[in-house]
């Protein structure tokens, strides 16, 4: 494959040209053309960028999912705000809208909303949006597992102010490193690549001399990284859209479970004992389990006084569960 590639097009990549630009233009296709999209060099370091352009002050506060990895609130952590965990929806595991909707009318201050599709499930991204646009607070939703996912008939993060990928080796769209920024914002866009891209991109994009950021952090992906997904992106949807169509054939009832909201099955969470998957959170309670590596409300380090911690019965039952990684 490496065979194939273009090098002139690789040494691009300073300026957002090249595989770069291949790789953002077909993000803004999957997008619908909704959203405009900047190549990081990994989602995590994407999600910081994105919250720290919105300007966040000592004091503010974020809502965040209350399970993932730790990489969606890494970036969090480094800006220091107030975190509030949210509770989460039965269903998609991450932010339920209702709890998202009541501490916005509990607290002040709240300045983002942080959710994550959640292994790849499609979270509550319709409803979330919609309660964030009327509290006039920003949406931001980590898609680094769902590129494939689908949300309301949508790519998983079409409803979200930003959203942000991840290219690492254990997705579904690979780069080996990289990640995605995608925004609905043109003025979120221009402060992310006038404060973390290279100067000479940010020159191509906004020709002007004064007001160049000579001193940004150069968060660029990789040339060899942009090839790769760039080269992959059609393949992968395509093969996720054959994975979805035989998984909901062999389980019908997951059709009825999950509408027009399809994950994109890179994994599965299933009861070990009867070997079945998951239909509802009645069923977690009794399953088998292994959430190593993902943050829990419990966890002292990332609490504040303003932790919604979920009960004691219900962090057991999220603990029993069973990932089957089916990729
Ligand atoms: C939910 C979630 N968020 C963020 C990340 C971080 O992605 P990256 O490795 O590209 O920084 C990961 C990576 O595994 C993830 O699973």
């Amino acid at each position: 494959m490496i065979m194939n590639v273009k090098y002139r097009k690789l040494s691009e990549s300073i300026y957002g040209t090249g595989y770069v630009w291949m790789l953002e233009k077909q993000f803004e296709y999957y997008h619908n053309h909704k959203h405009h999209c900047i190549s990081v060099s990994n989602a995590t370091l994407g999600i910081w960028a994105s919250l720290s352009v919105l300007g966040l002050n000592e004091g503010d506060k974020v809502i965040v999912a209350p399970f993932s990895f730790g990489g969606t609130i890494a970036g969090v952590i480094q800006i220091n705000p107030t975190i509030i965990f949210g509770d989460f929806d039965r269903i998609s595991l991450s932010l339920s809208p209702e709890s998202v909707r009541e501490l916005l009318q509990k607290y002040s201050g709240v300045k983002a909303v942080i959710d994550v599709d959640f292994l790849g499930l499609p979270s509550r991204s319709k409803e979330i949006s919609e309660i964030c646009r009327e509290h006039n607070v920003m949406y931001i939703l980590d898609c680094a597992n769902s590129f494939g996912t689908l949300n309301s008939g949508y790519p998983s993060g079409y409803f979200a102010d930003i959203s942000i990928y991840s290219l690492n080796s254990q997705k579904n769209l690979k780069g080996g490193e990289g990640g995605l920024i995608c925004t609905r914002h043109k003025d979120i866009y221009k402060e992310i690549v006038m404060t973390y891209l290279h100067p000479d991109r940010q020159r191509k994009e906004y020709p002007v001399n004064n007001g160049l950021n000579q001193f940004s952090l150069n968060l660029r992906i990789h040339p060899l990284a942009a090839y790769m997904a760039c080269k992959n992106f059609n393949k992968v949807l395509k093969k996720i859209d054959q994975k979805q169509r035989k998984i909901l054939k062999n389980f019908p009832f997951l059709k009825a479970y999950y509408g027009d909201s399809i994950p994109n099955f890179n994994y599965i969470l299933v009861n070990k004992k009867k070997v079945e998957i998951i239909q509802s959170s009645r069923d977690i309670e009794y399953l088998q389990f292994d959430l190593t590596g993902y943050y829990l409300p419990g966890d002292p380090k990332l609490l504040t006084t303003d932790v919604n911690i979920i009960s004691h019965v219900e962090q057991r039952a999220l603990q029993n569960l069973q990932i089957l990684h089916i990729v």
